[in-house]
């Protein structure tokens, strides 16, 4: 492995981590003020975004309303939701979907009824309300935004940059109030750590569904943000909240593929391998419950009949709607040899999305002056403890728009960019081993799954968390001794999240959404959030 070489100076009054829709949407509005560096860890369009496939919620017809909006995500959070926070978000919701369209992105339209936008429908919400485009939306946000941020003269994009770590005046021993003022980023290309300088970093870092074995998220969600916030001193918050997706496919050649929760919108039913609708049994909404039901039902049918899935029945809509309505799932189904429209799908649960992560307003703002969270890496109130679906992709378009323009109040205290000491490399040395690192990053994940699922108990918990304490002494062994490399940083950062998620699942002593604990079965009067400060673990 070559050495790494030592640091230029990188600077920008505003330094963006992340290429996905929250940071692609504020770099964009983010320009009016000051330019803007976006850094992203492997090519930009590598991202949770670019593997949406419901769509994005958003009161567009007649027969919807705002306060339908605002029941159903409260209803969907399980008592745990800000609702201000809702409220924003569901009645910004048109504007932002407009500036979308005006940017170029082509949602699916109707063909009868006079056009307008065709609106999917998922599990929690009472009207159809979601747009899409068919069942790739996320890949059609990347692609308008990126073209956009990409032409723009003032917005630089570096990819294969992983940001390692925060610079504070306080890490710089500095007097004076605490403040960022930067970032170390590895350029994985050229093996070389920069420090990069700002007067405003802005992590949309994404979530960290790779804590777990199996998820629908790529491999980029390994928590990154959480950790780099919470190493500076950023509270985190409810990150015990993990959704996981009731159907994302079984099939050894495509672990992580999901078959959208719109198919259950347009009628598929889940069903054991008898063909019966189990989920009725603990919801009258059956497979269109909120998710944190959905699967927890699944879960507990998977168990008591030791079946190694269950299925997803949509033989009732025919070929020629699934071609037309799910392009991506029917023809990704049938090149695996399974057709939707003749079998049912076998499906599982599998982790799929934070609603935890950095406390946040819903600009972004952070407890450390001059940082920003923005989107699933952030915890802003809107979901609460189990998120409605499609709602993220909503309030990162939100918060993207209300961090934009708040910016200059944002950034109030900087002293502007300023030079920063290089990264120090020490004795550090290449790992002779990198077996260690893969086999540590398996040995979480797999922990996570068995330990931290969906179906918890104090033991379980216990136990992962004293493996996780063994582990985080390990890779923070690594950190000091090897030349850092993404993976390591990556594994870093995985070993941290997942410590913040199982700390977070002790203190929490009810059953409250996403977070279902044999051993405090009830759930409590009052609805807290669970706040982890620095040193706290
Ligand atoms: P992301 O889109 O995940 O972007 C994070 C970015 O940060 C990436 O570019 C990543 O490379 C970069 N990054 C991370 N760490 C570092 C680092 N250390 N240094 C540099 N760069 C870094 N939500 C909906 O509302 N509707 C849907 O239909 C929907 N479908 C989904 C389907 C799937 C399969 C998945 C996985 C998620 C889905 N979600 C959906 C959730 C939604 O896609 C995400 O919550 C949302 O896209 C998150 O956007 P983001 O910009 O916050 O993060
Ligand atoms: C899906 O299409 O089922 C994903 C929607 C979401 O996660 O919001």
């Amino acid at each position: 492995m070559p050495r790494t070489r030592p640091s230029r100076d990188l600077a920008a009054p505003v330094v963006v981590v992340g290429s996905g829709i929250a940071g692609l949407s504020f770099a964009l509005k983010a320009t009016r003020h000051a330019p803007v560096l976006l850094l992203t860890k492997k090519n930009a369009a590598e991202s949770n975004t670019n593997y949406a496939q419901g769509g994005i919620a958003c009161v567009t017809s007649a027969e919807d309303s705002y306060e339908l909006h605002v029941r159903d995500t409260l209803e969907a959070g399980a008592g745990l939701c800000r609702e201000d926070v809702v409220r924003q978000v569901v009645q910004e919701g048109p504007a932002r979907v407009a500036e979308l369209i005006e940017l170029g992105v082509r949602f699916s339209e109707r063909e009868e009824g006079g056009g307008g936008p065709d609106l999917g429908k998922e599990g929690g919400h009472t009207k159809r309300r979601v747009l899409h485009a068919g069942d790739i939306t996320g890949r059609e946000l990347e692609r308008a935004l990126l073209s956009a941020v990409r032409s723009h003269p003032r917005i630089t994009i570096r990819e294969n940059m992983v940001a390692i770590d925060l610079i504070t005046t306080k890490k710089l021993r500095r007097k004076g109030p605490n403040r960022v003022v930067g970032l170390y980023a590895l350029d994985a290309g050229r093996h070389q750590v920069e420090a990069v300088a700002a007067s405003a970093v802005v992590l949309a870092t994404g979530g960290c569904g790779k804590c777990y074995l199996y998820t629908t998220n790529p491999p980029i969600a390994t928590g990154d943000g959480v950790a780099m916030a919470y190493r500076a001193g950023v509270p985190v918050m409810n990150l015990e909240f993990v959704q996981f997706h009731p159907t994302c496919l079984f099939h050894p050649a495509a672990q992580t593929f999901l078959i959208s929760e719109a198919l259950r919108g347009e009628g598929a039913v889940v069903v054991n391998a008898a063909g019966e609708d189990f989920t009725r049994k603990t919801d009258p909404r059956g497979s269109l419950a909120p998710r944190d039901i959905v699967a927890r039902a699944m879960d507990e049918e998977m168990k008591e009949s030791g079946a190694a899935c269950v299925y997803l029945d949509i033989r009732s809509r025919g070929s020629e709607f699934l071609e037309q309505r799910f392009p991506e799932i029917t023809g990704t189904l049938r090149k695996l040899g399974i057709d939707p429209a003749r079998q049912p799908i076998p499906v599982v649960p599998a982790a799929h999305y934070q609603c935890g992560g950095v406390q946040a307003k819903l600009n972004g703002r952070t407890s450390l002056p001059g940082l920003l969270a923005l989107g699933e890496v952030a915890c802003t109130g809107l979901h609460g403890a189990n998120r409605l679906a499609s709602n993220s992709l909503l309030e990162a378009l939100v918060m993207a728009h209300e961090a934009a323009e708040k910016l200059p109040t944002l950034i109030e205290g900087s002293t502007g960019v300023e030079k920063l000491p290089d990264w120090k490399e020490g004795k550090a040395h290449d790992a002779d081993e990198l077996v260690v690192i893969t086999h540590n990053w398996r040995e979480i994940r797999q922990l996570m799954w068995d330990y931290v699922g969906i179906a918890r108990t104090n033991k379980r918990l216990q136990r992962a968390k004293s493996r996780l304490g063994l582990l985080l002494q390990e890779v923070q062994g690594f950190y000091w001794d090897f030349r850092v490399t993404p993976d390591l940083l990556e594994l870093r950062n995985l070993a941290l999240c997942s410590a913040l998620i199982v700390e977070s699942a002790l203190r929490r002593h009810e059953s409250r959404g996403l977070n279902a604990n044999a051993d405090y079965p009830e759930i409590s009067k009052t609805a807290k959030d669970t706040v982890i400060r620095a040193g706290e673990i």
